[in-house]
C-alpha cells in the first residue's frame, strides 16, 4: 500500500510540473521559435502573463503621458502597445495574452486573405466568460449552418424593403430627442449621452416593435457587462481557476446574465402573448417577428430554438446600441470642429430635403453626408480589433502557422498606413471618399475595415447609416454647432471606441 502510494504521490509530484512546463515554457518558446524563423517577432513571452504586464504598463504610461490636444490620431493614445510594437517588430507581430498567443496582422494583402475565406479556416474564436455572457452564440460569434440559417433572417430583417419601412420610425426616435433639444438652445448639451439613448431607442423600435423604456433593463445590464468585460481584459486567471474561486465581478456577471436573460423573455413572451391571444394575427415583420416566426418553423434546418432567439435579442440590442452612437458622436464631433464641412453638409441636406423630414429616396443622395461619416469611421473606427483564430495549420501568405493561434486585426492600424491613405492620413479629410471608396482606396478594399470584410461583414451597416444620415440631416437642418471650450477630447475603448468625457457642443438654432 505504501510503495503504491509513494509511487502516485512521484507520479503527481512529477507529471504536474511537466505539464505546466510544456504548456507555459515550451510550447511558448517553441512558437516563438517558429515565428521568428518566418520572420514574425515580437515581445518577448513571460512566464503565465505572457506580454499581459507590458501592455497594462505601456498603457498607463502613454495614459500619464497624454495631453489629448485636438489630434485625430488616436491610434498611438487607445492601442498604445500595437502602436509602439509594430514600429519595433514590423507590420505582423506575435505577442500573448497571459499564455495565449496572439498574431497582429496589419498587411491588407493578408487580412483580405483571412476575412475573405469561405472554407472556415479562420473561425472566429471561440467565446468564454464574461463576453459569452454578452453575446451568448449569437450571429456575432457562431459559425457553419447555424450562422447561414441567422445571418439569412437577419440579412431580410435588415434590408430592402424592410429597411425602408424603419425609416419613418427613426425619424420620430430623432424628432423625440430634439424636443428635448430645445431647452438646450445657447446652452452646452452633451450629445453622447443623447446619442447612446437613440441608438437604443431606434433598434428598440426598429427590431423588437417596443420602446427604450421597455428594453431599458436589456440595455442597462448589457452596459454593465460592457463595464466588466473592460475591467477584466487584461486579467490573467489560471488554471480554470475561476471555476473554483469566484470573484466580485464573476458574481456579479452571473447575476446581470440572469436579469438580462429574464428582461428579453418578458418581451418575447408579450409578442407571442399578442398572437395566442388573438390581439394580432402574427408575429410581425420586424426582426423579434422574423425570430418568433423562425421558432415555429417545421423545417428543422431553419428552426430557431428559444435559446438561439434569446442569444439574437443579446447580440442585435448590443450591436445596434453600441456602435451606432459612437459613431453619431464621434461625427458630431468632427463637425463641431470642422464648421466647413458641417456648412457642406447643411446646404446639402436642405438642397435635398428643405425643412422637410428626410425620405429613403434621399437619403441614398446625401453624398457630402456619406463621405463625412466614412472618414469619421476611418478616423474613429468603432470597433477596436476584429478577431479570427486559426482552425487549423495554414499557409497565409509566406507565412505557415500552426492551429488554435487568434489573430487580432486593428481597424485604426489600417486606416492610419501612410502607404495607403497618404501622409496626411490621420487628418479629417472627408475629400478622400468623393470619388467612392474603391478610390479612397487605391482598389484596396481590406484599407477600410469599419464595417469589416468578407462573408462576415456588419450585417447593421444600413441600418446604421441609415439612422445616421437621418439624425445628421434633422439636427443640421435645426441647428449650426460647435464644440464648448469645455470639451475635453478623450477617446477610450469600453468594448467601442468612445469619447470617455462625452462630447460638449453649444447649439445655435437656424
Ligand atoms: C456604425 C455602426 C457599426 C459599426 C462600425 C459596425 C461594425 C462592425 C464590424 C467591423 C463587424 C465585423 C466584425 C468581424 O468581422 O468580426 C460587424 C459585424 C456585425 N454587426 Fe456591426 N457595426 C455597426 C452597426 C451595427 C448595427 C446597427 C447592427 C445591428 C442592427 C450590427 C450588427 C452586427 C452583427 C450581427 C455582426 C456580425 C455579422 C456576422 O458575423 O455575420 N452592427 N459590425
Amino acid at each position: 500500500m505504501i510503495p503504491l502510494l509513494a509511487m502516485a504521490v512521484s507520479l503527481f509530484v512529477l507529471i504536474i510540473p511537466s505539464i505546466i512546463f510544456y504548456k507555459l515554457c515550451w510550447i511558448p518558446l517553441h512558437l516563438r521559435r517558429l515565428m521568428e524563423s518566418q520572420g514574425i517577432r515580437g515581445p518577448p513571452y513571460r512566464f503565465l502573463h505572457g506580454t499581459t504586464k507590458e501592455i497594462i504598463k505601456i498603457k498607463q504610461q502613454t495614459k500619464d503621458a497624454a495631453t489629448m490636444d485636438i489630434s485625430h490620431d488616436i491610434f498611438p493614445i487607445i492601442q498604445p502597445h500595437l502602436y509602439s510594437w509594430i514600429k519595433l517588430y514590423g507590420n505582423n507581430f506575435l505577442h500573448w495574452i497571459g499564455t495565449e498567443p496572439e498574431i497582429v496582422v496589419t498587411e491588407p494583402e493578408l487580412i483580405k486573405e483571412i476575412l475573405s475565406n469561405k472554407e472556415g479556416t479562420y473561425p472566429k474564436t471561440i467565446v468564454k466568460g464574461y463576453f459569452k455572457k454578452l453575446l451568448g452564440d449569437g450571429l456575432v460569434v457562431t459559425e457553419g449552418e447555424k450562422w447561414s440559417k441567422l445571418r439569412k433572417l437577419s440579412n431580410h430583417a435588415f434590408h430592402g424593403d424592410c429597411l425602408k419601412e424603419m425609416v419613418p420610425a427613426m425619424i420620430a426616435c430623432v424628432e423625440t430627442m430634439l424636443e428635448k433639444w430645445r431647452s438646450y438652445h445657447g446652452e452646452e448639451i452633451e450629445v453622447c449621452g443623447e446619442f447612446r439613448l437613440l441608438s437604443s431607442e431606434v433598434i428598440s423600435r426598429t427590431a423588437f416593435g417596443s420602446s427604450y423604456l421597455e428594453g431599458r433593463k436589456i440595455f442597462d445590464m448589457l452596459s454593465k457587462l460592457g463595464v466588466l468585460i473592460s475591467r477584466n481584459m487584461f486579467k490573467i486567471r489560471f488554471f480554470g481557476i475561476g471555476r473554483f474561486i469566484r470573484t466580485r465581478d464573476d458574481i456579479e456577471a452571473d447575476k446581470t446574465e440572469q436579469l438580462l436573460h429574464d428582461s428579453i423573455m418578458e418581451i418575447v413572451k408579450k409578442r407571442q402573448f399578442e398572437v395566442q391571444s388573438g390581439k394580432a394575427d402574427s408575429f410581425g415583420s420586424d426582426f423579434l417577428g422574423s425570430l418568433l416566426k423562425g421558432h415555429h418553423d417545421t423545417d428543422p434546418k431553419s428552426q430557431i430554438s428559444a435559446a438561439e432567439i434569446i442569444d439574437e435579442c443579446k447580440t442585435f440590442y448590443f450591436a445596434g446600441q453600441e456602435t451606432t452612437f459612437s459613431l453619431l458622436s464621434w461625427t458630431t464631433f468632427l463637425l463641431a470642429i470642422h464648421t466647413d464641412w458641417q456648412e457642406r453638409a447643411r446646404a446639402e441636406v436642405l438642397q435635398l430635403f428643405g425643412q422637410q423630414n428626410p425620405n429613403s429616396d434621399g437619403l441614398s443622395r446625401l453624398k457630402t453626408v456619406n463621405m463625412i461619416l466614412y472618414e469619421t469611421l476611418r478616423l474613429y473606427s468603432p470597433v477596436p480589433s476584429i478577431i479570427r483564430r486559426i482552425g487549423s495549420r495554414v499557409k497565409l501568405g509566406k507565412y505557415e502557422f500552426p492551429a488554435n493561434i487568434k489573430m487580432a486585426i486593428p481597424p485604426l492600424a489600417i486606416h492610419r498606413n501612410p502607404d495607403i491613405w497618404g501622409r496626411d492620413a490621420h487628418l479629417f479629410k472627408p475629400e478622400r471618399f468623393s470619388q467612392g471608396m474603391a478610390k479612397a482606396t487605391n482598389g484596396n478594399p481590406t484599407a477600410f475595415l469599419g464595417f469589416g470584410y468578407g462573408p462576415r461583414t456588419c450585417v447593421g451597416l444600413n441600418l446604421a447609416i441609415s439612422e445616421a444620415k437621418i439624425a445628421l440631416s434633422m439636427i443640421l437642418q435645426r441647428y449650426k454647432f460647435t464644440l464648448s471650450p469645455e470639451c475635453v477630447h478623450s477617446p477610450l475603448i469600453v468594448l467601442t471606441v468612445h469619447p470617455q468625457h462625452g462630447v460638449g457642443i453649444l447649439l445655435r438654432p437656424l
